[in-house]
């Protein structure tokens, strides 16, 4: 199915945004701290028309899906929420968007810690600035993205994802301050290359064990008195602090540093080695790891061409990043055949996600 097939006519404007995978800084950004997300190939498309009548019509290509409401009406959840909610917010700074037609169509794991969302948001907002000539830049683009995010899919989330559709390249990692929002392209250390496998548990807890993780830092940040966690960085000012917020507050410390260590280039061993120090942070200091997740991480490090691994994303599930030896034989796709044999045999089944084949 196309735009032409379910709308009987051609689209006006197609825009695209990619998802992105986070090799360090995790559960930093809604701290003011700092995050290394980079592009991903897979990406989101969207398609837009007018629509003939007073309703917008959304259809998803991938989940064979069409949600007509108008402006008005109460928001539905699903991919649709997204959408209404990227109209809605532009509504709210006082633009007038017209009904629409829009089609979706994505190749962005959905559920993997990949982002899916940002870029269904960051695409539907390029193709709404390209159709009502709206003067927005890809900055205003992220934040009316992240706005959409929290208001209407009700995950409190901080601005890594939305910045890395918006702004970020397949070719670089992007050092974001998400305090500042100074961003600067470095790229991956020299010999090395990302590996992302999907753990294949999906992630149930992700809402609910976000938002909860987000209240205990804004708590230790009262408790210390300063404005965000990021402005803490001598761990020892964090020893007053009751359990688990000593804990919550230990990780974005750690994490901010490893996030400095790796922007200023260190060697691919260096950078495995904070990928495998913020995992264990992640795991022991945060609590989003789980058991699946683990094993997965566990297999990885224990693989010889590997420089680093560990889970990507908000955790509870979803997909794991690892650091390869390009130069290394097997190649990344032949090393992560032989990594996903050995995590079938604890039970799960993964997906390599990147490299993807044509790679
Ligand atoms: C989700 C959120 C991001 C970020 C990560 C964790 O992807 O959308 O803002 O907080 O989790 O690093």
């Amino acid at each position: 199915m196309d735009f032409q097939q379910i709308f009987n006519a051609a689209p006006q404007v197609q825009a695209q945004a990619p998802g992105r995978v986070n090799l360090l800084g995790e559960h930093t950004d809604y701290n003011d701290g700092f995050v290394l997300p980079t592009a991903i190939e897979q990406h989101t498309a969207v398609y837009l028309g007018f629509s003939p009548n007073t309703q917008h019509h959304f259809y998803s290509q991938d989940l064979e899906a069409q949600v007509n409401l108008t402006s008005t009406d109460p928001v539905s959840e699903g991919f649709a929420s997204y959408l209404i909610g990227c109209v809605r917010v532009l509504e709210q700074l006082g633009h007038t968007i017209p009904p629409l037609n829009v089609f979706v169509t994505s190749t962005v794991p959905i559920g993997a810690g990949l982002s899916s969302s940002a870029a269904l948001e960051v695409a539907m907002l390029r193709a709404l600035r390209s159709l009502l000539h709206l003067n927005l830049d890809d900055v205003d683009i992220a934040k009316l993205a992240q706005q959409a995010e929290i208001q209407y899919a009700g995950v409190q989330c901080g601005i890594m994802d939305q910045m890395a559709s918006s702004l970020a390249d397949t070719k670089h990692l992007l050092f974001l301050d998400t305090r500042t929002l100074d961003r600067q392209l470095v790229p991956l250390p020299e010999g090395a290359a990302i590996l992302v496998i999907d753990s294949g548990i999906p992630r149930t807890l992700a809402a609910s064990g976000y938002n909860q993780r987000r209240a205990e830092c804004e708590e230790a940040a009262r408790l210390l008195g300063v404005k965000a966690l990021r402005d803490v960085t001598d761990l020892d000012a964090i020893a007053q602090l009751p359990e688990p917020l000593q804990r919550r507050a230990r990780h974005v410390i750690t994490e901010n540093d490893r996030v400095l260590e790796a922007k200023q280039g260190v060697s691919a061993t260096r950078f495995g080695e904070l990928m495998n120090a913020s995992h264990a942070s992640l795991r022991d200091d945060y609590e989003v790891s789980i058991a699946g997740l683990d094993q997965l991480v566990t297999i990885l490090q224990s693989t010889p061409e590997v420089f680093g691994a560990r889970l990507t994303g908000a955790g509870f599930g979803g997909a794991c990043v690892a650091l390869v030896d390009v130069k290394a034989s097997p190649m990344p796709y032949e090393i992560a055949q032989s990594v996903l044999e050995q995590y079938r045999s604890t039970g799960h089944t993964g997906q390599l996600l990147i490299p993807t084949k044509s790679d």
